[in-house]
């Protein structure tokens, strides 16, 4: 089988996106773009990966590796064009032999369909551009074709005749190749265009002339739509938010309202999960069968087993572990904890840094102090346990199974299995107190109303 390597064109800043951040860097439905185009390639096995960046864009190279950990980087100082940019990683890929599929990193809605595809067609000695029917093809590259349907010539906006323009079949500017083809034709792309630049594009004509062929694959052009702007990448976010509701629908999820409903690109739900609407999931979520997740629930980096119920407005943290049929009620913040089966913590309540055991209670407005102004402190609550109303647990702390804390305690030390633990001052009640004092204060009102 031919080997593959990919080449992920992210020199570029992005000076439209107004940002500090490198454009590739940019998330929807919580993963960079580079990373959504990465996770396109990664379906092909490649063996070898190489970012190509701009000066002091490490960030990039290292976003990289975090979904290919082999990957690696090649500098482009000056942008000379796309034909320049992919001779920076040259050297990079050293002896590879096989097909070099070349993407762009502002490119995220690429399927790994269309990537398996294209790079089929690109076998020893001959290459294949991916290319898409265009609404609008003002501004792409058009394909020129032979008879045989191969592509013959790449021509940009700004080189194209009036004849050409008329073209509505683009280039979407990614390709597979040949690696001696590629390395033995880059050198001669020159910069004699309108633009001034060493472009890509130009190996079709090149390997036209040397008598190789250039297949066509062709893909809707919903996945080749780069991102330049803030807008563009609402325009990302939302086809993605689109298709992962109707995916997580059609798995065997409830969405009572789906519009409403915002997923992550790696969100895992089970079936027969119902969710409310006006739920958000970060990155990092998983949810067993038979969950309910209770509308303007917010949840990231939590995993929640099977038969649990979360919200209505709850909030799931990192790290955050919901056990089978756990209730975590409205304006429950947990974060990274590890909540028992069966136990419930139904109202106003921050659990942080804990393990709770199963089938313990945590009551109304129970809050984990696991942080004294420096560090991050354990607090450890056995099976069983039933935690009173408006409790201050001060972490590091230690509640043994079975152990019962009175409503409004402040836990300072550890509490043994199935004692009772309480802080309180103690009750005065005076008998008909409040009667007395209404009559004073009614009797005063009413003499000063007549003065
Ligand atoms: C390019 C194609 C065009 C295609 C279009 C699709 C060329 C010459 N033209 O045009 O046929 O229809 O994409 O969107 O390839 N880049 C670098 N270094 C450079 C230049 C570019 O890394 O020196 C990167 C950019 O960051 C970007 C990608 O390559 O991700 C494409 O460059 P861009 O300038 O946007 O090319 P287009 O003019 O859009
Ligand atoms: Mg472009």
């Amino acid at each position: 089988m031919t080997e593959i390597a990919i080449i992920v064109l992210a020199a570029g800043k992005g000076t439209r996106m107004k940002s500090d951040l490198p454009k590739v860097l940019h998330r929807a439905a919580g993963r960079s773009l580079l990373g959504h185009a990465l996770h396109a390639a990664s379906a092909l096995n490649p063996k070898e990966a190489v970012v190509v960046i701009g000066p002091g864009m490490e960030a990039v190279a290292a976003e990289a590796r975090s979904v290919i950990p082999s990957a690696r980087q090649a500098v482009q100082v000056d942008r000379l064009g796309t034909g320049h940019a992919v001779s920076m990683a040259r050297e990079v890929l050293g002896g590879f032999a096989g097909t070099v599929l070349i993407l762009y990193g502002d490119v995220p809605l690429i399927s790994a369909r269309s990537l398996t595809h294209l790079a089929s067609l690109a076998g020893p000695g001959c290459m294949a551009v991916l290319g898409f029917e265009a609404a609008n093809p003002h501004g792409y590259g058009r394909l020129l074709r032979n008879f045989a349907g191969n592509v013959i010539a790449i021509r940009e906006e700004l080189d194209a005749s009036v004849e050409e323009k008329s073209i509505t079949l683009c280039n979407s500017g990614i390709i597979a190749i040949d690696s001696d083809l590629l390395w033995a034709l880059l050198p001669r792309i020159g910069n004699t265009n309108a633009k001034g630049e060493y472009y890509l594009t130009d190996l079709v004509e090149l390997a036209a002339t040397a008598g190789a062929t250039c297949a066509l694959a062709t893909c809707p052009e919903f996945e080749v739509a780069g991102v330049n702007d803030r807008v563009q990448l609402a325009g990302i976010e939302a086809t993605l938010q689109a298709a992962y509701r109707r995916m997580h629908m059609l798995n065997g999820a409830t969405l009572v309202s789906p519009d409403t409903v915002f997923f992550s690109a790696d969100t895992l739900i089970g079936r027969d999960v119902v969710i409310e609407p006006h739920v958000v999931f970060g990155p990092g979520v998983t949810v067993g069968d038979g969950v309910e997740i209770l509308a303007f629930s917010h949840i990231e980096g939590a995993t929640i087993c099977e038969g649990a119920r979360i919200g209505p407005y709850a909030r799931l943290r990192p790290g955050a572990e919901i056990g089978a049929e756990a209730h975590i009620g409205n304006f429950v913040e947990v974060k990274k904890s590890i909540i028992g089966k069966g136990a419930k913590a139904n109202h106003l309540t921050y659990i942080g840094d804990a393990r709770v055991g199963a089938k313990t209670n945590i009551g109304a407005g129970t809050i984990t102090c696991n942080y004294d102004g420096y560090e991050k402190h354990l607090t450890d609550i056995g099976e069983n346990v039933f935690v009173g109303s408006n409790t201050a647990l001060v972490a590091p702390v230690k509640i043994g199974n079975g152990a019962s804390i009175a409503a409004g305690s402040v836990i300072t030390r550890n509490v043994p299995a199935d004692a009772l633990a309480m802080t309180r001052p103690g009750l005065e009640i005076r008998d008909g107190w409040a009667a007395r004092y209404r009559e004073i204060k009614a009797a005063k009102k009413a003499a000063k109303n007549k003065t």
